[in-house]
């Protein structure tokens, strides 16, 4: 059984024809109304849950532990092996370890917050939802004295050189509902005395990261590699260790946070011995997906095509004549989650209601099409497209899908 839930009209492969995806400015607005006459092969451009990698079928979940304990020796095996294989295949260091935790990113950040923050002051750098929900939670849930907020608006990234390395500093990698990542680890003090608590979910596997320069990186199997979700991955340095097994906060810790007991890591959870239970169909989707990831040359083999499909993108971009990025400086560009805005200066004269509604019925039309589903921006964030560019998207399916996004601008813009 394919992973798609809905074939593609056409399922022909053809690169998409070059003149459309590189559509000159000037080009008459006639010409947009012609639909292009291919189709991407695989329509999912979801930020999440991300697209199967390609040729994924149900096939690859037949060697899963079903039926059986988490706790058998088959079950911990199979949970340390995606331990394991995701150390390896990030090149992460030996001294840091890796647990599978329950509740997804969500989760995995959450207990790294409320286990270790409190001890020193605490710096938070938030762009987008959900830099700005974990901001929230350090000021409203955790009730922290200490806390100093950097914000900036969607498309920008605050000034990162404010951070203060004696504090804790909180901050997502990649703002998945901006495209707005930061551009390197060069900000974060190598000497540093308080913790990089990252969130990493739309990142790792598609950026390089200097695990060094982090102490706590969170991500979660449904992103980059495009495994089934629920689970959330947790990687401490030896200082988040420390901080564990030397600080206890004045707070109340719901068992799912607990990562230390009596003063001691429980360091069972970074070996495959998870606090509650996973689901074995999912461990089994996550190891096809770091297999598949080996299979293809590893971790650079996966950041090459995640740039390659930003690469299609920003060529795209520059000769649109309506479309532009949201993160205008391309070096803080995302390369997984590519959220473009409509620039067109027609559109730009429409109300704020008028403007998401035709953003709205622009991702509709190719839903309908079965051209891209969930291109829609999120929820909280401008009014414009969001397309994912992790590693699990083809290339030639985005090259595909930028004349579509013409055709589709040409309709809805027919209804101004
Ligand atoms: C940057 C970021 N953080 C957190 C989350 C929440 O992740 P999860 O649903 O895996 O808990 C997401 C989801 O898209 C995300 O993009």
């Amino acid at each position: 059984m394919q992973a798609a839930p809905r074939k593609p009209d056409i399922v022909v492969r053809k690169r998409a024809d070059r003149s459309l995806a590189r559509f000159p400015k000037t080009q008459t607005e006639e010409f947009i109304n012609v639909k292009p006459s291919s189709k991407p092969i695989n329509p999912c451009f979801s930020s999440g849950p991300c697209a199967k990698r390609p040729g994924w079928t149900l096939d690859a979940l037949q060697g899963a532990a079903v039926g059986r304990s988490h706790r058998s020796k088959i079950g911990k095996a199979k949970l340390a092996e995606v331990i394991g294989q995701s150390k390896k295949l990030l090149a992460m260091s030996d001294d840091y370890i890796l647990g599978v935790v329950p509740a997804s990113d969500t989760g995995a950040v959450e207990m790294a917050m409320w286990s270790m923050l409190g001890e020193r002051p605490v710096d938070v750098f938030a762009w987008e939802s959900f830099g700005s929900g974990w901001s929230g939670d350090l000021k409203n849930q955790l009730k922290l004295k200490d806390l100093r907020v950097f914000k900036a608006d969607y498309g920008r990234i605050p000034d990162l050189c404010q951070a203060d390395w004696t504090h804790d500093v909180v901050f997502t990698w990649n703002g998945t509902t901006s495209g707005v990542r930061v551009p390197n680890g060069d900000w974060i003090a190598a000497d540093r005395q308080g913790l990089a608590i990252c969130d990493a979910t739309s990142a790792v596997f598609a950026m390089d990261i200097p695990w060094n320069k982090l102490d706590v990186i969170t991500w979660s199997w449904q992103k980059v590699l495009g495994g089934e979700a629920g689970h959330g991955m947790l990687a401490l340095s030896p200082r988040a260790v420390k901080r564990l097994e030397s600080f206890a906060p004045d707070r109340p810790l719901p068992k799912i946070f607990q990562m230390s007991k009596g003063g001691k890591l429980s360091a069972g959870i970074f070996q495959g011995e998870t606090i509650n239970t996973p689901s074995m169909l999912c461990v089994e989707d996550a190891l096809d997906g770091l297999k598949w990831a080996g299979s293809i040359g590893g971790l650079s083999a996966l950041i090459a095509r995640s740039q390659a499909n930003l690469k299609a993108i920003e060529d795209w971009v520059a000769q649109s004549n309506w479309a532009g990025f949201l993160a205008e400086d391309p070096s803080i560009r995302s390369s997984t989650s590519i959220c473009l805005k409509i620039t067109d200066p027609a559109y730009a004269a429409l109300s704020a209601d008028d403007q998401a509604k035709h953003a709205k019925s622009l991702v509709s039309l190719l839903d309908k099409e079965n051209v891209a589903y969930d291109i829609g921006s999120y929820r909280d964030a401008p009014a414009g497209i969001r397309i994912w560019g992790g590693a699990t998207v083809e290339t030639a399916d985005i090259e595909s899908l930028l004349p579509w996004l013409d055709w589709a601008y040409g309709q809805v813009k027919a209804a101004f």
